[in-house]
C-alpha cells in the first residue's frame, strides 16, 4: 500500500554530524546497529581505574518489578533516556544533572529508547510508548504540536484493519531514514486475537503515514498462498518488535519479523506463513520488499527474531563484501549479503518431526547454518541434566523422564516439550556488536523451558471458560502468577482491588498486561466474577468454546471461535533450589570472526556467588542487554544476573574490569566522550529474573 506523501522526500536533508564519532546518535549506536565507537580514550591498560563520574535517579519506581531497558543517545553533551515508567528524561551527559523530563499522558511500562532527528533548529526526539509515538522537542521536552494529533501520531490508526482494543506497544524505538521514521510494534501472541504487525513509516515533521508494508499478505500479493485464504484479515502477529537496521547508502531497512499468532498453535494458520520470522528487506523510500529470509516455517515455537540484524563488512577472497548478520533466539547467526540475500555460509535444511496436537500441521523442515556453529547447546540430553547435587540430580530427571525428549523443532505438546535455548534466546533483544574488523560479539543465554499445552474448552463455567483461554498463560492453572516473570498472583486480588478496579485492568491492560476489550462485558464480568470466587451457574460439560464476539465487526457475533489449546506459561525448567535443570553454561559471551565463521573466543558471562563459595567454577547466568564494542579495545556488558557491569578485553576475552551496579544493568550499554572524557553509561533498571527494581543510570569515565 503507498501513498502520495512520497515528494515530502525530495526535501530531505541528511544532517550530518559535527561531533561524529564522540557521539551516540542512534539506538545501539548507529544506524549498522553495531553497538561499536570509535572512542578509545580507555584501554585494557587503564579500565580498572574507572570510576563512577555521575549516577542519576529517575525517582519513578513503583510497586511491582519495573524495568530500564533503555540504550541511552547522547548528542551534543545531551542524554536522552527513558525512565522505569517511561518518562523522557534529558540530562547533562557530562554531569547527570537533568535538563528537562517529558511525562505522556498513558505512560505504558516497558522502552527499550528513543530515535532523534534534526534538520538545523529543527531536533526531535521519537519517542514511542504504548500505541503513540509522540515528538518531543530535543531541547525544550515539550511535544511538537505540529506533528500527529497535537505532537503524537496513533499507531493504532491505519493498520489495514479494525483493531479495536487490541494491544499495540511501541517499546522499541522506530528507524530514521531521511525524512521519515519507520516504526514497528509489539502486540499480542497468545490464543486471544492480535493486531496485524505492518511495519509504518511516518514523516517525521508531520506525523502522517508515508507507506505501510503488509507483513500478513493479502489476496494478489507474493507470500498469500503461505497463508489459508482469510489469513490477512483475522490473523495477528508477524510484527518488528525487536527494531531495525538501516542501510543509508543503500536505501535499505532491515525488518525482522516476529512468529504470527497464536504462538504456540497454529492449526488455523496452516503453512509457511511468510512473513513471519524473516529478515524482511524494503526499500526504505518506499516499503517496496526487495528481499527476505525465513528462518522458521510455521513458527510454533515462538522463535521470533530478537534484535536488528547488524551490518558489516566481511573480507572473502580478498574482496570486502557489504554483510547483514541476523541472531537468532535458536542460538545460530545467519550472515548474507546485504543486497542481495545470498547466504555467505551454507545453510541445509534440517527434516522436523511432525505434531501431535490435533490440528496442527508442523511444517516438514527448517533451515539451519552449517557455519558459524551455534553459540549455545541446542539439545537438552540426559547427559546435559544438572550435577550441582546428588538430590537437584535425580529430581530434574525425574521429571526429564516425563516430558517429551528434547529433539531439535521438537513440536510443542501436552505432557511437555523442552525449550532449549530458552523463550528468551540464545540471543535476546540486546542484540549483537560488530566491529571493522568483522567480528561479532554476542551473548547468549542456555536456559531450558518447559512448554506444556492444554485444552480450552471443558471449563464448567463461563468466568473459567474465558480465564482458560485467554489468562493461564501468563497467570497459570492455578493462579498463582509467575515470580520469575514479573507476573503477580491472582489469589488474593480481591484483597487488593475491587471489582471495578479489576474490570479496569482487565479492559485496557497495564504495563505488560495486555488489554482484553474485544471480549463482552458479559465475559470480562465473568472472568472477573471467577476471581472474586463468585459461584457461577454451572456450564455444561461439553458446551462449545465460548466465542469471542466483539472483535472483527464485519463478522456476525458468536463466529471467531477460539483456538482449542493454550499453554501453561512460560516456565523456566528448574532445579529445586532453583537453578537452571542444565549443566553450566548458563551464560555466555561469544566473539566470532565472520570472515572465517570461526571462534575466537567464548567465555562465561556472570557468576553466581553463593556458588564460587563452594568452589563452582563461574556458571554464567541468564543475561538480558548487548554488549558494547570499543576501538579502545574492550567489550563493556552489563546483562548478568549477578547486577555487575563488566568489561573484557576485546581480543582475547579476558575480564579486566568489574563492578557492582545498584541493579541489574539489564540494558545496552552507551559510550560518547564531552570535553575530552570518554563515559561509559548503562541504563540500571534491575527488575528481570527475581532481582530488585532500579532506576538509575551510572556513567563511569577514568579519573
Ligand atoms: C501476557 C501475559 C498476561 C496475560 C495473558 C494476562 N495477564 Fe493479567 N497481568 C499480567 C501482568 C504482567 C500484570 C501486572 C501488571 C503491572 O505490572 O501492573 C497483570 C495484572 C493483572 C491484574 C491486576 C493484579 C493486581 O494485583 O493489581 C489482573 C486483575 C489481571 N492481570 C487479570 C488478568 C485476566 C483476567 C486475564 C485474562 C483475561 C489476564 N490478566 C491475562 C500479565 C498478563
Amino acid at each position: 500500500m503507498r501513498f502520495p506523501f512520497l515528494a515530502l522526500l525530495a526535501a530531505s536533508v541528511v544532517t550530518l554530524h559535527a561531533s561524529a564519532g564522540r557521539d551516540w546518535p542512534v539506538y545501539l549506536g548507529d544506524k549498522n546497529a553495531s553497538h561499536y565507537s570509535i572512542l578509545k580514550q580507555i584501554i585494557p591498560a587503564n579500565v580498572a581505574k574507572l570510576e563512577v563520574a555521575w549516577t542519576f535517579h529517575a525517582g519513578d519506581l513503583r510497586e511491582g518489578a519495573t524495568q530500564i531497558q533503555c540504550n541511552p543517545l547522547i548528542i551534543d553533551g545531551v542524554l536522552y533516556a527513558t525512565t522505569p515508567q517511561s518518562k523522557v528524561v534529558a540530562l547533562d551527559a557530562a554531569t547527570g544533572r537533568e535538563l528537562w523530563r517529558f511525562v505522556p499522558t498513558e505512560p505504558n511500562g516497558l522502552n527499550r529508547g528513543l530515535a532523534y532527528w534534526a534538520d538545523g533548529v529543527d531536533r526531535r526526539v521519537l519517542f514511542g510508548n504504548g500505541h503513540w509515538l509522540h515528538a518531543v522537542d530535543a531541547g525544550t521536552g515539550r511535544l511538537i504540536d505540529s506533528f500527529g494529533d497535537h505532537g503524537r501520531v496513533n499507531l493504532g490508526d491505519n493498520l489495514g484493519r479494525d483493531a479495536t482494543g487490541l494491544a499495540i506497544q511501541a517499546n522499541t524505538p522506530g528507524v530514521v531514514f531521511r525524512n521519515l521514521i519507520i516504526m514497528g510494534m509489539r502486540v499480542g501472541e497468545g490464543p486471544a486475537p492480535a493486531a496485524p504487525g505492518c511495519v509504518r513509516a511516518y514523516d517525521v515533521r508531520s506525523g502522517k503515514m508515508v507507506w505501510r508494508f503488509d507483513t500478513i499478505p493479502r489476496p494478489g500479493e507474493p507470500g498469500y498462498e503461505t497463508w489459508p485464504a482469510d489469513a490477512w484479515q483475522r490473523v495477528g502477529g508477524v510484527n518488528v518488535w525487536s527494531g531495525m537496521t538501516v542501510d543509508e547508502e543503500r536505501g535499505l531497512v532491515f525488518c525482522p519479523t516476529g512468529s504470527a499468532t497464536f504462538d504456540f498453535w497454529g492449526g488455523d494458520r496452516h503453512g509457511d506463513n511468510l512473513y513471519a520470522n524473516c529478515l524482511l528487506v524494503l526499500d526504505a523510500a518506499t516499503g517496496r520488499r526487495v528481499w527476505h529470509y525465513q528462518f522458521v516455517r510455521h513458527d510454533i515455537w515462538d522463535r521470533d527474531l530478537p534484535s536488528p540484524p547488524v551490518l558489516l563488512t566481511v573480507r572473502r577472497d580478498g574482496r570486502d563484501i557489504p554483510a547483514v548478520a541476523q541472531t537468532t533466539k535458536s542460538g545460530h547467526v545467519f550472515v548474507f549479503q546485504r543486497e542481495t540475500g545470498v547466504p555467505l555460509f551454507p545453510i541445509e535444511e534440517v527434516a522436523i518431526p511432525s505434531s501431535d496436537l490435533a490440528g496442527e500441521l508442523a511444517a516438514k523442515s527448517e533451515p539451519l547454518p552449517l557455519k558459524p556453529a551455534p553459540f549455545a547447546r541446542q539439545i537438552f540430553t540426559a547427559e546435559e541434566i544438572t550435577n550441582r547435587s546428588p538430590e537437584a540430580h535425580r529430581a530434574v530427571l525425574e521429571r526429564f523422564s516425563r516430558i517429551r525428549p528434547h529433539t531439535l523443532f521438537a513440536p510443542p505438546s501436552k505432557e511437555g516439550t523442552i525449550i532449549f535455548p530458552g523463550f528468551d534466546g540464545g540471543a535476546e533483544w540486546g542484540g549483537a556488536a560488530a566491529d571493522p574488523a568483522g567480528v561479532l560479539y554476542v551473548n547468549s543465554n542456555e536456559m531450558p523451558w518447559i512448554l506444556s499445552m492444554i485444552e480450552t474448552g471443558g471449563a464448567t463455567s463461563l468466568g473459567q471458560q474465558v480465564f482458560m483461554q485467554n489468562c493461564i498463560g501468563c497467570h497459570g492453572a492455578d493462579r498463582t502468577g509467575n515470580k520469575a516473570a514479573n507476573i503477580p498472583s491472582l489469589l488474593d486480588v480481591d484483597k487488593r482491588l475491587t471489582r471495578e478496579q479489576a474490570m479496569e485492568v482487565i479492559t485496557k491492560g497495564r504495563a505488560v498486561m495486555p488489554p482484553w476489550g474485544f471480549l463482552s462485558e458479559a465475559q470480562r464480568k465473568a472472568v472477573v466474577g471467577f476471581l472474586y470466587g463468585d459461584s457461577e451457574k454451572p456450564r455444561e460439560a461439553n458446551a462449545a468454546p465460548e466465542p469471542w464476539v466483539t472483535w472483527m465487526p464485519d463478522k456476525p457475533a458468536g463466529t471467531v471461535v477460539p483456538p482449542p489449546f493454550t499453554h501453561t506459561g512460560y516456565n523456566r525448567f528448574l532445579d529445586p533450589d532453583g537453578y537452571p535443570a542444565v549443566k553450566p553454561p548458563w551464560g555466555t559471551l561469544n566473539a566470532i570472526d565472520l570472515n572465517t565463521g570461526d571462534y575466537l573466543w567464548r567465555v562465561p558471562l556472570g557468576e553466581l556467588p553463593e556458588l564460587t563459595a563452594m568452589g563452582i567454577p563461574p556458571t554464567g547466568t541468564e543475561n538480558y542487554g548487548g554488549p558494547l564494542v570499543t576501538a579502545g579495545g574492550l567489550v563493556f556488558i552489563g546483562a548478568s544476573k549477578d547486577e555487575n557491569f563488566r568489561a573484557f578485553d576485546r581480543k582475547t576475552g579476558r575480564e579486566l574490569w568489574r563492578v557492582k551496579l545498584p541493579a541489574g544493568g539489564y540494558a545496552t550499554p552507551s559510550t560518547y566522550e564531552v570535553d575530552g572524557r570518554q563515559f561509559v553509561v548503562i541504563a540500571c533498571g534491575g527488575g528481570k529474573m527475581g532481582t530488585k527494581s532500579g532506576d538509575a543510570y551510572v556513567a563511569f569515565a577514568l579519573p
